[in-house]
C-alpha cells in the first residue's frame, strides 16, 4: 500500500492554488503515494471530507484561479478537540503528512498538527504577500496584476473628466500590493500602513501638480488604511478637482495566475513533497533570492519582513 499525504487550502483564495496543487499531486503521485485532496481548509481534516486525486482530477486547474478543493477559516481547529479530530481523521485514513497552502493562520495549524505527530509542511498562498519569512506569496503577482489592470481604466475616465480617483486596494494591513500597483500605474500618491503620511501632504502635492499643468491624478490606498470616500471628498474639498473613490475588492482575488504565480507554485509544491518524502514536517515554503528555501514554522511566524521604504520614496519622486 502507498504512502498517503493529503493537500489542502486554507484561508482566503489565490490565483496559483490551482498550480500547487497539481504540482503537490503530480510529485507525490512520482514517488509513490497517494494523494487525498482535504475540502474547505481544516475543516475536511475535522470531518474527514476529502477526495483522491490522480494525475487526470488535477489536469486543466494550472490555469485557473480559486482552488479546486474549496478554502475556509477554520475556528474549531484553533482548539485542542478540533486538533484531536483532524489528528484522528489522517490516522483513520492513513494519511502521513499534509501539505497547507495558506497564510500565517494556516500556519499556525499546521504547526499544531505537526507538534501533535502529523507532519506538515506550508506553503504561503496569499494575495497580500504578508508571510514575513517569504519574499515572495502566490496569488501576489496575479493581483497586483489585476489591480493595475482595473487602476489603468480609472485613469482613462480621471483624464477624460480632469478628476482625481481615489483607488483602494486589498492588502489587509500590508501595503505591498498598494505601494507596486502605484508605482505601475504612475500614482501620484501611495498610502499604505507601514509609512507615515498626511493629508496636508497629499493636498500639498496635488496643488502642486496642478501649478505644473497636471490635471487628473491617481491615488492608492491601502485597504489598512481605507477611509477612500473620505479621502476623495477631503481632496474635493480642498483642491479644485472633482475626486472619486473605488474600492477594488475581491475581484483581485480571481483570475487565471500570471506565469510568475504558476511558475512559483510548481517549484514550491514540488519542495514541498520532497520534504514530505523525508520524513520532514513543521517548515514553511519560502523564496529567498528567487530560490525556494524552508524554514521551521515557528521562526517563520517569529519572523519580520522589512517595508521597501527606498521604493516609496522613488514611487513619490517620479509622480509629480
Ligand atoms: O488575505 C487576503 C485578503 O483578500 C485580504 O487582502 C483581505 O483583507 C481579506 O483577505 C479579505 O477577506 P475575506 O475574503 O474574508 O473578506
Amino acid at each position: 500500500m502507498a504512502k498517503k499525504i493529503g493537500i489542502l487550502t486554507s484561508g482566503g483564495d489565490a490565483p496559483g492554488m490551482n498550480a500547487v496543487i497539481r504540482a503537490v499531486t503530480r510529485s507525490a503521485i512520482r514517488k509513490g503515494f497517494q494523494v487525498m485532496g482535504i475540502k474547505r481548509g481544516y475543516n475536511g481534516l475535522i470531518n474527514g471530507d476529502m477526495i483522491e486525486l490522480n494525475q487526470r482530477s488535477v489536469s486543466d486547474i494550472i490555469q485557473r484561479g480559486g482552488t479546486m478543493l474549496y478554502t475556509a477559516r477554520c475556528k474549531e481547529f484553533r482548539y485542542e478537540p478540533g486538533l484531536q479530530k483532524a489528528k484522528q481523521t489522517c490516522i483513520d485514513n492513513g494519511i502521513e503528512g499534509i501539505v497547507a497552502i495558506g497564510g500565517d493562520g494556516s500556519f499556525r495549524g499546521a504547526a499544531d498538527l505537526s507538534a501533535r505527530g502529523i507532519p506538515c509542511v506550508g506553503i504561503p498562498g496569499t494575495i497580500d504577500n504578508d508571510i514575513d519569512c517569504t519574499e515572495y506569496t502566490i496569488g501576489y503577482d496575479t493581483a497586483m496584476n489585476t489591480a493595475v489592470e482595473l487602476v489603468d481604466k480609472l485613469r482613462d475616465t480621471a483624464q477624460s473628466h480632469d478628476r482625481c480617483s481615489v483607488v483602494e486596494v486589498m492588502g489587509r494591513n500590508a501595503g505591498y500590493i498598494a505601494l507596486n500597483t502605484g508605482i505601475a500605474c504612475g500614482a501620484t500618491y501611495i498610502i499604505t500602513n507601514e509609512m507615515p503620511y498626511s493629508i496636508d501632504d497629499l493636498i500639498a502635492k496635488i496643488n502642486d501638480c496642478l501649478k505644473t499643468g497636471k490635471h487628473h491624478f491617481i491615488v492608492i490606498v491601502s485597504e489598512g488604511i481605507g477611509g477612500s470616500e473620505e479621502i476623495a471628498k477631503e481632496i474635493e474639498k480642498r483642491t479644485s478637482i472633482e475626486s472619486r473613490a473605488t474600492i477594488l475588492g475581491h475581484v483581485q482575488r480571481g483570475g487565471s495566475p500570471t506565469v510568475r504565480d504558476r511558475v512559483a507554485a510548481s517549484e514550491m509544491g514540488y519542495y514541498a513533497v520532497e520534504l514530505l518524502s523525508k520524513g520532514i514536517g513543521n517548515r514553511v515554503i519560502g523564496m529567498k533570492d528567487n530560490k525556494v528555501i524552508d524554514v521551521d514554522i515557528q521562526e517563520a511566524l517569529k519572523m519580520r519582513k522589512p517595508f521597501d521604504e527606498d521604493l516609496f520614496k522613488l514611487a513619490h519622486e517620479i509622480s509629480f
